[in-house]
């Protein structure tokens, strides 16, 4: 990221270039509320849509005096301060300072520095720094026979770091998961090998039988109490996850689950599905079976205290952790020498 304002960043590491989902594309179309206030990793941002819809992100901060440009006014594409109403333009650019005569310059220093944003699968992805990796590719996406379901984005008391381990685990189906399709006679996690799936993806492909009533029929199309179903489960650093199960009567869904930090202790949490049957009655219901699911991993994780730890022997590990020891250890090598 070129600073062009002065900004005093804090020392740039390697998390600084990874892309974070901030958000959803809907909310930076409804500019009609105003301009969108992000925070990452501690430091907050603005997100407006441009005139030609192109979107600008840059950090919530005014180079003038520091007011939040979040809480300026959003007109044409274009943020008016609401201190002193410098206005900034497409790409940061400042376009006007009212208190200065027309014929002085306006300085390069009141232009905004730009972060890095794009738009995939309905959702904002914002990198701080210099992208180093690319936005996960989830080939579904461009699909015809599977259609495309977002969610909100949520805001999670824990680390990401919990959530990732937490989505990459199978164990705590028949505890956390029991009021949805966790079954309590499927304990043992059989022997899986850890495998790239495909270009973006490294995880694991397992049989799993979980329980099918209620809300999970209209998951599955099945009506049996229980079934059995196929699924691929793998992780893209730093934090998301995708989870492809397959029925039996041929309904596949695609979930992807991504977290970003807000601070050490909170987080975005959201997820989209992808599902080659017609959603058009059922989707709402299935989100909100997806949303159950997801509140009880919400529950017990806002329960641990901190992050998950990467030091070597703080953690027991078991044969079906064996997912999430790889994620960690591929974290700390991104953490410690920016390796992906
Ligand atoms: S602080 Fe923004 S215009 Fe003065
Ligand atoms: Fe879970």
């Amino acid at each position: 990221m070129e600073l062009r304002t002065g900004i005093v960043d804090k020392p740039s590491d390697h998390l600084d270039h990874c892309w974070y989902v901030v958000g959803t594309v809907d909310q930076a179309t409804l500019s009609a509320s105003g301009p969108l206030r992000v925070t990452l990793r501690e430091i907050d941002y603005v997100i407006w849509r441009a005139s030609d819809g192109s979107l600008t992100a840059t950090r919530d901060r005014c180079p003038h005096r520091e007011a939040p440009l979040s809480e300026g006014e959003l007109k044409d594409g274009c943020i008016t301060c609401a201190y002193h109403g410098w206005r900034f333009g497409k790409e940061g650019m400042c376009i006007e300072i009212p208190s200065a005569r027309p014929e002085i310059p306006i300085p390069k220093s009141a232009h905004l520095a730009m972060a890095s944003i794009e738009e995939h699968y309905g959702l904002l992805w914002l990198c701080p720094g210099e992208p180093r990796q690319n936005v996960p590719r989830l080939g579904v996406d461009s699909d015809q026979s599977f259609t495309r379901l977002n969610t909100p984005i949520q805001i999670w008391h824990c680390s990401p770091t919990r959530m990732i381990d937490n989505m990459l685990d199978v164990s705590h189906f028949p505890y956390t998961h029991r009021g949805t399709f966790g079954r309590d006679q499927e304990k043992v996690v059989p022997r899986f090998q850890l495998t790239q799936l495909d270009e973006t993806f490294y995880g694991y492909e397992y049989d799993v039988v979980i329980n099918n009533s209620d809300g999970a029929q209209i998951m599955s199309g099945h009506s049996d109490d229980v079934i059995s179903l196929q699924m691929s489960t793998g992780f893209c650093l730093p934090f998301s996850v995708r989870s492809t199960m397959t029925y039996a009567n041929g309904i596949k869904q695609t979930l992807f689950m991504t977290a970003s930090p807000i601070t050490q202790k909170k987080s975005y949490y959201t997820f989209v599905l992808w599902r080659n049957d017609n959603v058009e009655t059922s989707g709402r219901e299935i989100v909100d079976f997806e949303l159950a699911v997801t509140d009880e991993d919400r529950s017990m994780l806002e329960r641990l205290r901190g992050e998950l730890s990467l030091d070597q022997g703080h953690l027991v590990d078991v044969q079906s952790d064996k997912a999430s020891v790889e994620w960690r250890r591929r974290y700390a090598r991104l953490v410690k020498e920016g390796v992906f």
